[in-house]
């Protein structure tokens, strides 16, 4: 079957262990399916896994891809739930300390088949294309949790988003709009504020701008270059929920700021198969379209990954099979 897997662990040059070429058809272990992905989205975690972040050497060949939709032996059409527990887990999936998220120990979705267990499957909304769906499980599960689990946040509050382009920024954006929430955006150039704003942003600024009122809620993904504007955003008693350190994970804590303002600093990573369940439901029932800046052939995987790295995303990146 045609596949993207990353060859070997690249720490400097990820692009170099990106391939995309034939591997094994994988066998289906009893209580798993398989699943023929129509189409698959890209997400940094890929990027992290070529770069050889998250998995010893020997795991490599490692097939690409957390996020899928596509069809069932059956005809059913599926989104698939990346995140792979011990199956005697019960509660939150994300608190499982053995669990692995699809590319980590189990083979990717950037092919023409994934095998994961059944109940890693979820019934695909009709209102959702296959390549809308194809984004759902990582990064914008990811801001459902981080938005309606985690914040705190009441319709009417106001949160920042850091980053207006990326795949969870745009998630956050387009949720947060349709919550009720009044959303401000930072980004890096006009361009992107804008898609902001096409998306629903109601203030939009560029990145660390001295914004004109504080927020109740601030989501940081980028780390390091936007924290301490995270920090600052803040009213007393507010809170950041952070996913991500793209730009660097050692930032000030800001101490002083933390303690004196009663501030809340939350971690927040991917999402249970329930938020999953309710995040197509919701996006379902409130018609939104998530963004999609990128669609391409399988066989040009490369020209998503190029786009990713060099920062050039406007939505979700997807591949299609
Ligand atoms: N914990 C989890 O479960 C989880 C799940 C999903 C993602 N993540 C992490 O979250 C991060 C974002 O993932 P993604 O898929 O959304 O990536 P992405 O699509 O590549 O988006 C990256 C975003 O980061 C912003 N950014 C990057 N460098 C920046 C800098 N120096 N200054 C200001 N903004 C910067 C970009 O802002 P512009 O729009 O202004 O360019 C863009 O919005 C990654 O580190 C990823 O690993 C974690």
């Amino acid at each position: 079957m045609l596949a993207v897997y990353a060859s070997e662990p690249r720490p400097d040059d990820p692009l170099e262990a990106l391939h995309v070429g034939e591997r094994t058809e994988p066998e289906v272990p009893a209580g798993w399916v398989a699943v023929r992905p129509a189409a698959a989205g890209l997400n940094m975690h890929d990027v992290w896994t070529l770069r050889g972040v998250g998995l010893s050497a020997e795991r490599y060949p490692m097939i690409l891809g957390t996020d899928a939709a596509g069809v069932l032996d059956n005809g059913d059409e599926v989104v698939v739930y990346p995140v792979i527990g011990d199956p005697h887990w019960s509660g939150d999936e994300t608190l499982d300390p053995h669990r692995t998220l699809l590319t980590e120990k189990h083979q990717g979705a950037l092919a023409q088949t994934v095998v994961v267990p059944a109940r890693n499957v979820i019934h695909k909304p009709a209102s959702l294309s296959m390549s809308h769906a194809a984004v759902m499980g990582t990064a914008w599960l990811t801001a459902y949790r981080m938005l309606f689990t985690k914040s705190g946040l009441r319709p009417g509050q106001r949160m920042l988003v850091q980053g207006a382009s990326g795949g969870v920024s745009t998630a956050l954006i387009q949720l947060g709009h349709a919550a009720g929430f009044t959303v401000w955006v930072t980004g890096r150039s006009p361009e992107k504020l804008a898609l902001a704003e096409r998306l629903g942003a109601h203030g939009v600024f560029a990145s660390g701008e001295r914004l004109p009122a504080k927020v109740d809620v601030a989501f940081d993904s980028v780390g390091q270059a936007t924290w301490a504007h995270s920090m600052r955003a803040l009213r007393p008693g507010g809170a950041i929920i952070c996913c991500g350190s793209t730009s660097g994970s050692a930032p000030s804590a800001d101490l002083q700021r933390l303690f004196f303002l009663q501030l809340r600093v939350e971690g927040s990573t991917m999402g249970t198969r329930q938020e999953l369940v309710d995040l197509l439901a919701f996006v379902d029932q409130a018609g939104i379209v998530p963004e999609v800046g990128m669609e391409v052939p399988i066989a040009d995987a490369r020209e998503g990954f190029k786009e990713m790295l060099a920062s050039k995303t406007a939505g979700k990146i997807v591949l299609t099979m």
